[in-house]
């Protein structure tokens, strides 16, 4: 068989996040060989219920096959993510122990000052990027906040996160200014943690080997903004449309965020690497081969989901797989819902009319320049 990747279709990174793409391949079928354009080839995952076995099966890991070698004290942002296997467990193990529900909760009071000062800096009335001024900025905020980075340090921080967004698609290795700054700025904070801890997550995490608490809050910092980003954004761009219904009666806000969630999908794919031969959906993927879940797909699999391609956001059961299954389930999940909740129950009280700009400005020349222009509107007669 030729398995070369010239005679495989191939997938871009737009294609997987394009519903009418995504349609094509779904009807042709939920398992897809195909040449991962720059990448390994390998075998997309489109039907939701392949997607949801093959995330939790233990015979594929979340880390890639060639993730081997001496433990680098600074790996690269994308590496973060498939460290080889017991490094990553280490990892995850710290992150989890303390990213808890009741950790999320504690943090609410600073969420809400976060959100309410970016706001405050916002100009009511008239047109506004609300990108740059609320959803790039505030899960940065956040992250700050959980991690206990104080006032000082946060311009480390926001230097190399913006620095890097601004990047996308032609990523700076970390190994290169920002990155080494702000590295440097956390194993110094780390150790003064570490004497004299805090209420917060690097305090309780650092009494542990000094380069897995490096790892783990550059994790942190790489994983839990973008997709934040992408859904407030998109999200607010979508609920203006039906801003009155949410001003009306915003109860129901846990299942719009689930909803927004689904439609929106803000991470492209879900990874995994087969450790022996299995058969996925039919199809036998060989040892060492890349499985990847096109999350969107998934999210929009009509033997799932009824009406698939419609905002419903009182959906009854909403079983989405926006962040992921198993054991590389996103680790932030509560705290991302927690950060979407609060801000956008937050616009609606404080700007019931709110809406889009009608200039919208020239389109975008380049990923990390979109802006989405909008009017906050206290509703107060002047
Ligand atoms: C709407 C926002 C978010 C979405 C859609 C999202 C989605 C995802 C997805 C799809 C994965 C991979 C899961 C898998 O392969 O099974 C993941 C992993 C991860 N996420 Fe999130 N995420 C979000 C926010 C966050 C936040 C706020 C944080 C941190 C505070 C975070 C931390 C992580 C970490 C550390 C991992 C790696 C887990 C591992 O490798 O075991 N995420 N996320």
């Amino acid at each position: 068989m030729n398995h070369h990747p010239t005679a495989l279709p191939v997938v871009t990174v737009k294609m997987l996040r394009d519903p009418d793409a995504l349609r094509r391949m779904c009807e042709a079928g939920a398992v897809h060989h195909v040449d991962m354009s720059g990448r390994e080839p390998g075998w997309i995952l489109t039907g939701h219920e392949t997607a949801a076995e093959v995330l939790v099966d233990p015979r594929l890991r979340g880390d890639a096959p060639q993730a081997k070698g001496p433990e680098k004290e600074l790996p690269d942002e994308e590496d973060l993510f498939f460290l080889p296997g017991e490094q990553h467990a280490r990892l995850r193990r710290m992150i989890s122990r303390q990213l808890t529900p009741r950790r999320v909760s504690g943090l609410l009071p600073r969420i809400q000052r976060e959100a309410d000062t970016l706001l405050d800096a916002m100009p009511v009335d008239e047109p506004a990027d609300f990108i740059a001024a609320f959803s790039r900025p505030f899960p940065v905020a956040v992250l700050c906040e959980l991690l206990g980075v104080p006032e000082e340090g946060r311009s480390y921080v926001r230097d190399y996160v913006f620095g890097w967004i601004a990047e996308a698609g032609v990523a700076t290795a970390v190994t290169e200014s920002a990155g080494v700054v702000m590295a440097d700025y956390f194993k110094e904070l780390i150790a003064r943690r570490r004497a004299a801890p805090q209420a917060d997550l690097i305090s309780a995490i650092a009494h542990e080997a000094p380069n897995d608490v490096l790892s783990a809050v550059r994790l942190l910092l790489v994983a839990g903004h973008r997709p934040v980003t992408r859904l407030l954004t998109d999200g607010v761009e979508l609920l203006l449309g039906r801003w009155d219904e949410l001003v009306a009666g915003p109860s129901r806000l846990d299942a719009t965020v689930e909803e927004l969630l689904r439609v929106i999908t803000p991470t492209t794919l879900s990874s995994r690497y087969v450790r022996q031969d299995v058969e996925i959906g039919g199809v036998t993927v060989p040892e060492g081969g890349g499985v990847h879940c096109a999350l969107a797909a998934v999210n929009r699999d009509p033997a799932r989901f009824s009406d698939p391609d419609s905002f419903v956001p009182d959906r009854p059961v909403n079983p989405h797989l926006s962040f992921g299954l198993g054991h590389r389930h996103c680790l932030g999940a509560a705290l991302a819902r927690a950060q979407a909740r609060l801000a956008i129950d937050t616009l609606v009280d404080r700007f019931p009319r709110m809406r889009l700009a009608t200039d919208q400005g020239p389109a975008p020349v380049r990923a990390g320049t979109r802006r989405l222009m909008v009017v906050l509107d206290s509703g107060d007669p002047t």
